[in-house]
């Protein structure tokens, strides 16, 4: 098993890199957005201290190691437009949970698709991984129909596991084995 070490990716249309210091307004942005955070226990960043608050703990991440954290930028004009990790790693079962997000001017473009694409197959052909978590909001049917598309299955249904500004929120449990991945694989090509 290798170490969480965050590489430079390259997509068609993407860039996925370290967050760097100067990515805190870019950061600002995307999570300071309601909608972005619409089904997540947590609120909108009202204040660029919570982006800053964000990289500083991405960077500890990177210094130990210890989470695969991708900014997402476009090839195109360098714009920073999302962020894709993969974590809280049990390093002895070769398993780590996934978390993403895409600004909202940027939805419905494939960009989350094509991030998470190249994150995973990072994650199960150089960080040897066996199995990928996900757990989403039912009602989050873009990130569920994300996560399909990516070959992940539905293993689970956990009730009010979250409260989700003020209301108990439901959770989806999503899992990728590198068995589905290298058959997905096989068939693409
Ligand atoms: C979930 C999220 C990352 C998707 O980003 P995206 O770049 O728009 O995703 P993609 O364009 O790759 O794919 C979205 C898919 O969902 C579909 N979709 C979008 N809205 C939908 C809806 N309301 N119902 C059903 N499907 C929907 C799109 O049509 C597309 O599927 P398709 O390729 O078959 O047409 C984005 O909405 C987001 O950042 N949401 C807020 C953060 C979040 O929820 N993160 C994940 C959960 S922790």
């Amino acid at each position: 098993m290798s170490t969480y070490f965050t590489p430079v990716l390259t997509t068609e249309r993407l860039v996925l890199r370290p967050l760097k210091t100067d990515d805190a307004a870019g950061l600002f942005a995307i999570f300071s957005d309601p909608a972005v955070v619409r089904f997540w226990s947590a609120e909108a960043w009202t204040d660029i201290s919570f982006a800053e608050t964000a990289i500083a703990r991405a960077l500890e991440g990177y210094r130990d190691e210890t989470d695969i954290h991708f900014a997402v930028e476009l090839v195109r004009g360098g714009q920073l437009i999302g962020t894709v990790k993969l974590h809280h790693f049990f390093n002895q079962n070769h398993r780590c949970e996934l978390g993403y997000a895409v600004a909202s001017a940027h939805w419905g473009k494939g960009y989350a698709s094509e991030a998470i694409e190249a994150a995973l197959d990072h994650g199960f052909r150089e960080v040897g991984l066996n199995r990928v978590e996900a757990d989403i909001d039912p009602r989050n049917e873009a990130s569920g129909r994300v996560l399909e598309k990516l070959g992940f299955r539905k293993e689970g249904y956990m009730p009010q596991r979250w409260l989700v500004h003020g209301q108990y929120a439901d959770t989806v449990n999503y899992g990728l084995l590198r068995s589905y991945w290298d058959e997905r694989k096989a068939v693409r090509g």
